[in-house]
């Protein structure tokens, strides 16, 4: 049983407010550095652009796709890269942009991966954060929102791959708080 575009919990209007405010953030920090903008996909795909958009540098953007492995019922917590990023990252200055930090291991994942090709340094940017759900000890260097325990879909995150193209966040109701039933 579906039930679909719950309660917004991030409108459009404070999806925009919050872009630029991160943008010009980042745009200030980067100002004198070799910025490589990576999305993390699928989920990343719309903050990626509206974020790539509020971003006043040059930079380069690139891509790569995670899965975790395991069902929907029961994540193993391990994750692989199904598609490699095209660009040479070594001594460059790369930010990670996700959907969302959850138990923090995609993170935790790709930091290690990608470290081990020589980036001048590497950071992560995400759209949202669950600190109440973390399980590994992760820096995220830009936040966009802190948000609760609940299952959120749209502006890029799915429910079972839809509801990616809502254009702001909501609530799945059918979901439970652990993210869990499915
Ligand atoms: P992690 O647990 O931090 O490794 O996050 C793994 C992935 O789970 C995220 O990148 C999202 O794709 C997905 N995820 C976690 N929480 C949610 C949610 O509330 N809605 C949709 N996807 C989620
Ligand atoms: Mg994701």
């Amino acid at each position: 049983m579906e039930r679909i575009f719950g309660r917004p919990i991030v409108t459009q209007e404070e999806m925009r407010t919050r872009i630029r405010e991160l943008g010009r953030q980042i745009t200030a920090d980067y100002a004198d550095k070799d910025l490589v903008l990576v999305g993390v996909l699928k989920g990343a795909y719309a903050f990626y652009a509206d974020l790539a958009r509020a971003l006043r540098i040059p930079m380069r953007v690139d891509f790569l796709v995670v899965t975790s492995y395991g069902t929907k019922a029961k994540p193993s917590g391990k994750v692989k890269m199904v598609t490699d990023l095209t660009e040479d990252i070594a001594g460059r200055d790369v930010l990670l942009v996700e959907d969302i930090v959850d138990s923090g291991l995609t993170v935790q994942y790709l930091l290690k991966t990608l470290s081990r090709r020589k980036p001048k340094s590497i950071k992560v940017c995400a759209l949202l954060s669950k600190p109440e759900r973390r399980k590994v000890n992760v820096t995220i260097d830009y936040v966009g929102f802190n948000i609760p325990n609940k299952y959120v879909v749209g502006y890029g995150l799915d429910y079972q791959q839809k509801y990616r193209n809502l254009p702001y966040l909501a609530v799945l109701d059918t979901v439970d708080d652990e993210g869990q039933g499915f």
